[in-house]
């Protein structure tokens, strides 16, 4: 029997009285990949949890033939781990259903939003081809009224097809009801760098071309590729990771204040950042490198080279470390060097954007020792804020000495998945990617991944569990301030 998604006069009827909560569905296609279960339901487990989702039906679809009572496992599991077993969560594992579906073909997601009642949510964990696709095939047959759709990263694979798939997008629902999901904007430390800069007197004042050498925006991992092939031999470290996260914290340190943190004030301010931001010199060759993991030892544990990785194809030369130096031609920014790098299977965990400022203009003769320039950090795991100055006093009261500042923070209420999904329940964009900037993020990182494409920048070879290769553009000699 042929199903339609209800009209506007059924979803209207499905609407609760005033003052009860709104009814949702949240219909997770892609429901029996690693996504889901690593970070998706834990993250949705943890919000419920917190009350803040009290009618709420999951219903999950995937290629793979499941039933009800296998996905209410992996349902409850992915709960369990995050220790959301309290009778709202389980209420909702007790609801949740499965419906195996081709998401490509119409018939298919017809079922599948009849299936759902009250606000439909949908949320493409699909790899990005897949998730063009369905959105087609959902353009053909129409959504219910006030549907709201998250699409996990990457958005396209490249400016052309981000642009493709916003246009389907538009025919479908208004822009606000898309959520691009780039899930360290739902990291505590990551939203924190808009309290630190412009509640405070202190900070942003200096935070510009007169006073800043560089700023880094660094995320080095321990963790190899965790059985993660399938997608990341398709995408590699600058896709990963610098596309789309570290562009985002770029766009959070950068841009100027707005006037308000509604969605449309913050998604302005950081799209005119990411609009000014391009490669160094416009030299994707002079300044991007990248490098892929040797076998080697990290934490204990021996990892095989990547390219011996299950599933990994070595001639694709997909890079596990990324790094590119950006500029942002503002006023406030201007000859100043953004640094971003991002790697796996490092020496160690390193997850901060530094501020170093420059060197004071004089230090008073007398004083010895100035050896560092003072730095800002902002740490994205370990959660804390850093700050280094130099001070004399101790010993030799003349002798200048580096004191670290640090303060730890709490972890945030939600994971950073439980907050860009209470978003999308509670209908507010701020936290995801507007579809311009999604685009702006692929045309910043084209020139470079058109030059590696071209094989005009060497793939060097790192050792699992060292440093990263030796000449990394993040690592001038200390005291020295290399441009950039
Ligand atoms: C993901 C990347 O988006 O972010 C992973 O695909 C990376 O490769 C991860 O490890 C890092 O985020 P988090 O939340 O684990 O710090």
């Amino acid at each position: 029997m042929e199903t339609s998604p209800p009209s506007a006069a059924e979803f209207a009827a499905d609407r609760p009285a005033p003052g009860d909560p709104v009814p949702q569905t949240l219909l997770l296609l892609g429901a029996s990949g690693d996504l889901a279960a690593r970070l998706l339901l834990p993250g949705l487990g943890r919000l419920v949890a917190s009350g803040a989702q009290p009618d709420l039906t999951l219903i999950g679809s995937g290629r793979d033939d499941w039933d009800d009572e296998r996905w209410r496992r992996r349902v409850a599991d992915s709960f369990a781990k995050v220790g959301a077993d309290g009778p709202r969560e389980t209420e909702v594992v007790r609801a949740a259903r499965y419906v195996p579906a081709d998401v490509t073909l119409e018939e298919d997601l017809r079922r599948l939003l009849a299936a759902c009642h009250g606000q439909v949510v949908i949320f493409f964990a699909l790899p990005p081809a897949i998730t063009a696709r369905a959105a087609a095939a959902l353009a053909r047959i129409g959504l219910p009224p006030g549907s709201r759709l998250m699409l996990e990263k990457p958005f396209g694979t490249d400016a052309v097809s981000a642009r493709s798939l916003n246009d389907i997008l538009a025919g479908l629902v208004p822009e606000d009801q898309v959520h691009r999901i780039d899930h360290f904007l739902g990291k505590s430390t990551v939203v924190n760098i808009l309290g630190l800069r412009f509640a405070n007197r202190i900070f942003e004042p200096v935070l510009n071309a007169a006073h800043v050498a560089c700023v880094d925006i660094v995320f080095d991992e321990t963790l190899g590729l965790e059985g993660r092939a399938g997608y990341y031999d398709g995408a590699g470290a600058l896709v990963d990771m610098v596309q789309s996260h570290l562009l985002q914290v770029l766009a959070l340190m950068a841009m100027d204040a707005p006037p308000t943190l509604d969605a449309r004030d913050l998604r302005g301010r950081k799209a005119q950042v990411l609009r000014a931001t391009r490669v160094w010199d416009d030299d994707p060759v002079r300044w991007s490198r990248r490098a892929r993991y040797t076998t080697g030892e990290v934490d204990g544990r021996r990892l095989p080279a990547y390219a011996d990785e299950p599933g990994i194809d070595p001639a694709r030369g997909t890079e596990t470390l990324a790094e590119v130096v950006l500029a942002v031609d503002t006023w406030r920014w201007a000859g100043v060097p953004f640094r971003l790098r991002s790697g796996k299977a490092l020496a160690g965990t390193r997850k901060e954007a530094i501020v170093t400022f420059k060197q004071p203009p004089r230090v008073p003769t007398g004083l010895t020792g100035y050896e560092q320039p003072d730095r800002l950090r902002i740490g994205f795991g370990p959660d804390r804020l850093g700050l280094d100055v130099n001070v004399n006093g101790p010993g030799n009261p003349l002798e200048l000495d580096q004191v670290h500042l640090m303060a730890d923070f709490g972890p945030g209420e939600l994971p950073p998945y439980g907050e860009v999904l209470r978003g999308a329940f509670e209908g507010d964009p701020t936290l995801s990617v507007r579809g311009d900037t999604a685009e702006d993020c692929w045309r910043i990182v084209e020139p470079v991944l058109k030059a590696w494409r071209a094989g005009t920048v060497p793939l060097q070879e790192y050792p699992a569990g060292s440093p990263g290769p030796n000449d990394s553009l993040l690592t001038p000699a200390p005291g020295e301030m290399r441009r950039p």
